[in-house]
């Protein structure tokens, strides 16, 4: 039976310019048409459970203004509960400046807004009570984070954390995570190990820092699964031409809770995540790039 997946994190407008390639500092350079998107890394990884069946509950915060409304109709577009996404009257709604290359990849600076009034008295117990596996990023305030994983894990709830936009203070959660996302940069920088470091080195690096579960996206290369002192599994990526990265590795995340919250594996719940996150990088935008179950299964037929 698939138990209930919760996600504390933010909601985003994201404000996107395509462009052919990036502007140096300084520089000023003529892009495409703005469009304005459902994102945020909380409401993202919420996004892509919700739309590929997941029970899902979000708890967060936008202001009482349009990107507000656009986000919790896109959230509760996906079957997610949003009763918990709070509505503030003295912030702004969160928004992420975006750009994206001729490559698909970008850059991507957030205005908080709303989503650093998020306080610990926000997340209801019952919301807690009812889960089986709770989500964090970082784009929300860490007591929030710190809070939300302490009574979390003492209700026996899977914590999976994304420790993205990465800081260094991310090493001082990990006792409180049961699940480590990462991509191969974070990995590098919380390990002190190069981007294309060994498998076998992630695992080691990862175990004297008390994280026994972790999984490293690596872009175009797949990822690699480390659960425990088993030799750590490389999962081959699924092939694809990258139109817009925005949002993939939150697609990844949402996938990944689906499984875990459905009771498979680490290396089982990545080997599908990874689909996923090749699906959300094909499509344009954030949330609206992520797959209901028969356009994944159409997609990987391909
Ligand atoms: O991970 C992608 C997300 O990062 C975007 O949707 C943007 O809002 C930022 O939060």
């Amino acid at each position: 039976m698939s138990g209930r997946i919760l996600v504390v994190g933010s909601l985003n407008a994201d404000l996107v310019v395509q462009t052919a390639a990036f502007p140096r500092p300084g520089e000023t350079v003529t892009g495409g048409d703005l469009s304005t998107g459902a994102g945020g890394k909380g409401a993202n990884q919420a996004v892509a459970a919700g739309r590929l069946g997941g029970a899902v509950s979000l708890v967060g915060a936008v202001g009482a203004d349009a990107h507000g409304e656009l986000l919790r109709a896109s959230v509760a577009g996906a079957g997610v509960d949003v009763s918990t996404v709070a509505v503030r009257d003295d912030a702004a709604t969160g928004t992420a400046l975006i750009t994206v290359d001729a490559h698909g990849e970008n850059t991507i600076v957030v205005s908080p807004g709303a989503n650093g009034t998020l306080a610990p008295a926000d997340l209801p117990d019952s919301a807690v009570a009812g889960a089986a596996v709770l989500g964090l990023c970082l784009e929300v305030p860490e007591d929030v984070v710190v809070d939300a994983a302490q009574r979390a894990r003492a209700s026996g709830l899977t914590v999976v954390l994304n420790p993205s936009p990465f800081r260094a203070e991310a090493r001082g959660l990990l006792p409180l995570v049961d699940v480590l996302l990462v991509n191969e940069g974070e990995a590098a920088a919380l390990l002190g190990v190069a981007e294309d470091a060994a498998p076998g080195e992630l695992r080691d690096g990862f175990a004297a820092l008390g994280v026994a579960r972790a999984v490293v996206t690596r872009g175009a290369d797949g990822c690699v699964v480390i659960d425990g002192a088993a030799a750590p599994v490389a999962v081959p990526a699924v092939r694809v031409d990258a139109v817009d990265t925005t949002g993939a590795g939150d697609a990844f995340m949402g996938a990944l809770l689906l499984r875990l919250a459905d009771g498979d594996s680490l290396l089982d719940a990545a080997r599908f995540a990874v689909g996923v996150g090749a699906f959300a990088a094909s499509r344009a935008g954030a949330q609206a790039s992520y797959p209901t179950s028969d356009a994944l299964a159409a997609f990987l037929r391909r």
